[in-house]
């Protein structure tokens, strides 16, 4: 991340983010939201912080011109809001907004979403317009069902975390990365009506779920850049003990960059919430995955990530 805009009317707030980034990105502040247009016209910044309460041009305001702008789509906007209010962040996102987080803002959560911002920034930034899209829609789609967080990039940090951590080459840490970000695209042929349903599935909405893995394997042929992705996308359920989908692969036959994404999505849907099951704490989720070591998950992995649970949080991928 090379230039953050701070934008707040407070002096203070935009003291304390300077002082929360410095050494991590070049900062620049705005004290409104006018300046902060002209500012983003005259030097575009990489990430833009951006305080929801201002006089004159409220944040969602700016958000909402930030994002009609040339390349607005491209400039990522992490908006401060005063309360957790569920309000505040359905206007954030409805103003485009790629992400909030609550005043009072910590250093540590600060840190790591500026982090976050910047990696998926470089990433958008190297593809090209076709695989721009692919990205963009598997983050329409992830949104339907969880529409305030972030889960395929959470699933993309972590799997790219534990790659590095099992000490794999910049490319397979990169198909972590996308893989992550696109395992469940194909989620877009599954309607809503059995995406957000509350219950239990039945056997055929069970099977149309299912699908999404060859649906989103199909989406993503065609671009040949992308081709490192497919065994994740096809093969993310797939269980150690051959009882998944699609191909009901066994314990080493599973490639193991899907395995990898397997144990990081499953995680990371345990503890939050969903339309079906409440979100359990971290602990409980842990317990859950070491009890499916070598059932539902490659037990190696399955260790790993434990292990790694505290860097996970410190990177805010967990
Ligand atoms: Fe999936
Ligand atoms: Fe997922």
């Amino acid at each position: 991340m090379s230039l953050v805009l701070v934008v707040d009317d407070g002096a203070a707030d935009r003291q304390l983010a300077q002082a929360y980034l410095a050494g991590l990105c070049d900062v620049r502040l705005a004290p409104d939201g006018p300046s902060a247009l002209q500012q983003i016209k005259a030097e575009p910044p990489d990430l833009v912080l951006l305080d929801v309460e201002m006089p004159e041009m409220d944040g969602y305001e700016v958000c909402r011109r930030i994002k009609a702008g040339p390349r607005g789509r491209q400039l990522p906007v992490l908006m401060i809001t005063s309360a957790e209010g569920s309000d505040d962040r359905a206007r954030a996102l409805e103003a485009g907004a790629d992400d909030f987080m609550a005043k009072p803002v910590r250093r540590d959560e600060l840190v790591a979403r500026v982090r976050l911002a910047a990696r998926l920034k470089a990433l958008y930034d190297s593809l090209d317009s076709a695989e721009q899209v692919i990205f963009w829609l598997a983050a329409t789609v992830a949104a339907k069902e969880a529409p305030y967080d972030k889960h395929p990039q959470r699933v993309a940090e972590s799997a790219r975390h534990l790659g590095a951590r099992l000490g794999m080459p910049e490319v397979a840490r990169d198909a972590l990365y996308r893989g992550g970000l696109l395992h469940d695209i194909g989620n877009i042929n599954v309607p809503d009506a059995i995406l957000l349903k509350p219950g239990r599935l039945d056997a055929g909405e069970t099977a149309r779920m299912q699908s999404h893995v060859l649906i989103g394997e199909n989406i993503i042929k065609p671009l040949r850049s992308l081709s490192t992705l497919l065994p994740i996308i096809r093969h993310h359920h797939e269980r150690f003990d051959g009882r998944g989908y699609p191909d009901g692969l066994h314990a080493r036959e599973i490639p193991r960059l899907a395995g990898i994404v397997s144990v990081c999505d499953a995680f990371d849907a345990l503890v939050n919430d969903r339309p079906y099951r409440a979100r359990l704490p971290i602990d409980h989720a842990l317990a859950v995955l070491i009890d499916g070591a070598g059932h539902q998950w490659d037990p190696e992995v399955v260790e790993l990530f434990v292990g790694e649970m505290p860097a996970l949080q410190r990177l805010g991928a967990a």
